[in-house]
Formats: C-alpha cells, structure tokens, sequence
C-alpha cells in the first residue's frame, strides 16, 4: 500500500536517546555480525552477550537458527527469501537500539546489499562486523553437516557451495576466527564494543 494512502501518523516518544542513555549506562547499538555458516557467529554471540552482560550492559543476541524458527518461519534460501530475513531482523535490531539495548545479530547476511540497508535503517548504531573464517576451515568443521548434504545436492542455495557470500568492503570491525580459539576472537571483540559504547560507571 503506498505511504500516503496508509492513514499512519507517528507518535513520539516521552523518553530520549539520552533518557535510555542515562537509564542503561550505555547507548544503543546493532552489532551485526556476519560470516558463513559455521564461522562461529553464534558462539561468538551468545559468548558476548554473556560477558556484556557480566559488565553491566543490556543487550539480546538475535541468530539465524532461532528467529527463523519463529519470526521469519515462512522464509527459505532464495536471495529473495534471504533479503526479508535480513530487512526483518534489521528492522527489529533498530527497534532494540532504539530503545537503548545492544542488538547482537548472527546472520549469515551472504548480499552486501541486504547489509548496506540494513546500515541504513539503523543509522550510526550499526556496526558490521565480519566473523571471517575461510569457506576451507567451515567445511572442515561442518558441526551441523550442511556442507556435506550441500556437496552431496542434498540442500540446495547452500551459502559458500551453491550460492554467494559477499565479504564485507569496508566492516567496523574483523574477527578472523580462522586462525585463533574462540576466547582471543571473543576477546578481541569485547574489546571493540568497550571502546565504541562505553559504559558510565
Ligand atoms: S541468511 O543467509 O538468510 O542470513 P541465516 O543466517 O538466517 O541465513 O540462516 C543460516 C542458517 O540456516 C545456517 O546456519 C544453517 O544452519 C541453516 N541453513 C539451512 N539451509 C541453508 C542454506 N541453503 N544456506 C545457508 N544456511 C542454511
């Protein structure tokens, strides 16, 4: 339905960026994580929410697996499909930054495109962040067999087999988690969110 035929009039909110700021200790923000499957994204999530939240900070990890089991069940792999995971998720990751709360997402997120909007609907919280092992070192791990059943013709629009991965240009921040155990990348990536978002004591 076109904008102006829709009868929507926004309503502003009572409570500022600087009110949640000032109740949180912290800003808002979207760290959107993206990689292919088996890269350790979600390890890498759930690991930060955990130590995020040991200091002090409010934030909810959104992950490929889980959102598309409840919010996006009707989506499959196609680049459209996998275009309104991603708008979707964005659009609710700027929700949570919005109302103060650090969003971590785990998604494949394979466009640059997809991501490029995402960045835009979530203006200066977005911060991109490539979880970067090499398709050889996923393959090799292949912890839910998907690589295997991909080779085999068995799951079709595979990322990284039989569909694109599209790296990061110009990411806020690169995790190689390739060449390092998951506490030095998990390290590495507490220490980024510590500087961008600092938190009051
Ligand atoms: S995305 O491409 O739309 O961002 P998303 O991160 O939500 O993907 O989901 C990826 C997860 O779905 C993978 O970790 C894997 O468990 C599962 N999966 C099932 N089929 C595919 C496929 N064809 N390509 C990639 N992942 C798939």
């Amino acid at each position: 339905m076109p904008p102006e035929i829709r009868n929507l009039t926004a309503t502003a909110h009572a409570l500022s960026a600087s009110d949640r700021k000032a109740h949180y200790g912290h800003a808002g923000g979207v760290l959107w994580l993206t990689g292919l499957s088996a890269s350790g994204k979600s390890s890498l999530a759930m690991a930060l929410e955990q130590a995020l939240m040991e200091r002090g900070y409010s934030c909810y990890v959104l992950d490929g697996d889980n959102v598309r089991s409840g919010l996006n069940a009707n989506l499959g792999f196609s680049p459209q499909d996998r275009s309104e995971n991603i708008r979707r998720v964005s659009e609710v990751a700027a929700l949570f930054a919005d109302a103060g709360l650090i969003c971590i997402t785990a998604f494949i997120s394979p466009y640059r495109a997809d991501r490029e909007q995402a960045r835009l609907r979530c203006k200066q919280a977005f911060h991109e962040i490539h979880v970067a092992a090499d398709l050889a070192t996923c393959e090799a791990r292949d912890p839910k067999g998907l690589y295997k059943k991909a080779r085999a013709g068995e799951i079709r629009e595979f990322t990284g087999i039989s569909a694109p991965y599209e790296p990061p240009e110009l990411p806020e921040c690169v995790i190689d988690t390739a060449s390092e155990p998951l506490a030095a990348s998990l390290e590495k990536l507490i220490a980024y969110v510590l500087a961008v978002l600092p938190r009051k004591p």
